[in-house]
């Protein structure tokens, strides 16, 4: 699909691929919108790129996403792209009886309830536009399990599940379903993991999102930059060599402790 004059909406723009995918689409002449939960980021954005859109709202809040529907398309009544990329990942060891009920799942609202509602709440006026497309932002993790994230990886799995799913149900529709397999990439994201990931497989921001911005240009739904396509042949040649490696870490840094 044509990458430019675009209306395109993207949740969590104030760092790390939305920041990156709010300046690189800007330049491809786009009107670009972002979100985030923190007013001064959204102001730091606004302050360097004056042209990007910025609204404070939580994808983890039903009632903010409504809300956001009805400021956005009111201002932008053109929007046709929505870009589900905000997410957190935490490192969970299931053994602490210290985190609650509602905080063990906190990584569900954010990163798979969020797309789930945003895609409810925007698919009927996308659906109203001649091009339109919905990206979902899921991992390399979705392909491999890492027990350091035992929620995240669950969260990243089950938004994989429903793209398809909803990829099959917009068939005939105008609105075209991508879905950006992420490999690991140096953002504020990944800071906490620096013991747990080797550096030198982590890719640029700048380089991921070119190649996603690339496989919408050219039609490929689902889009494996980087590493992520290897772990992709891995996973099938040799199911649990990376799971097993990634199991070890896990091992060594749980077993025996009660929180991390
Ligand atoms: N970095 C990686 O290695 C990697 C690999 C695979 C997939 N991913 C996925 O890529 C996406 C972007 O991650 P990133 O690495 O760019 O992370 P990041 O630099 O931490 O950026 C996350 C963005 O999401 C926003 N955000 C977080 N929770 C939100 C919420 N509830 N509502 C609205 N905005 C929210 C953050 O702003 P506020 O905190 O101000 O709200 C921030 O703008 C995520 O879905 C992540 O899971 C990342």
């Amino acid at each position: 699909m044509e990458i430019s004059k675009n209306t395109i909406l993207i949740t969590g723009g104030t760092s790390g691929f939305g920041l990156e995918f709010a300046c690189q689409l800007l330049n491809l002449d786009n009107t670009v919108i972002i979100t985030g939960r923190n007013q001064s980021k959204l102001d730091e954005v606004k302050k360097h790129f004056p042209k990007v859109h910025v609204f404070k709202s939580d994808v983890s809040d039903p009632k903010a996403i409504i809300q956001l529907y009805e400021e956005v398309v009111k201002q932008f009544p053109d929007l046709n792209i929505l870009i589900n990329n905000a997410g957190e990942m935490r490192k969970i060891n299931l053994h602490d009886t210290s985190i609650d009920l509602e905080d063990i799942t906190r990584e569900i609202d954010i990163n798979l309830s969020g797309p789930i509602r945003m895609v409810h709440q925007f698919l009927p006026h996308l659906k109203t536009k001649k091009t339109a497309a919905i990206l979902n932002v899921t991992s390399a993790l979705v392909l491999v399990p890492f027990p350091t994230s035992p929620i995240y990886g669950a969260t990243k799995s089950g938004l994989r599940s429903y793209t398809r799913s909803l990829r099959v149900q917009l068939k005939y529709t105008s609105v075209k379903v991508f879905e950006l397999i992420a490999p690991g990439a140096n953002t504020p994201l990944i800071d906490k993991f620096t013991d747990d990931l080797d550096s030198k497989y982590l890719m640029q921001p700048d380089k991921l999102v070119g190649v996603a911005i690339k496989g919408m240009q050219s039609g490929k739904f689902e889009i494996y930059p980087g590493i992520s396509s290897v772990v992709r042949i891995m996973s099938r040649l040799a199911p649990n060599l990376i799971f097993n490696q990634l199991a070890k870490n896990v091992t060594a840094a749980f077993l025996g402790s009660k929180s991390i």
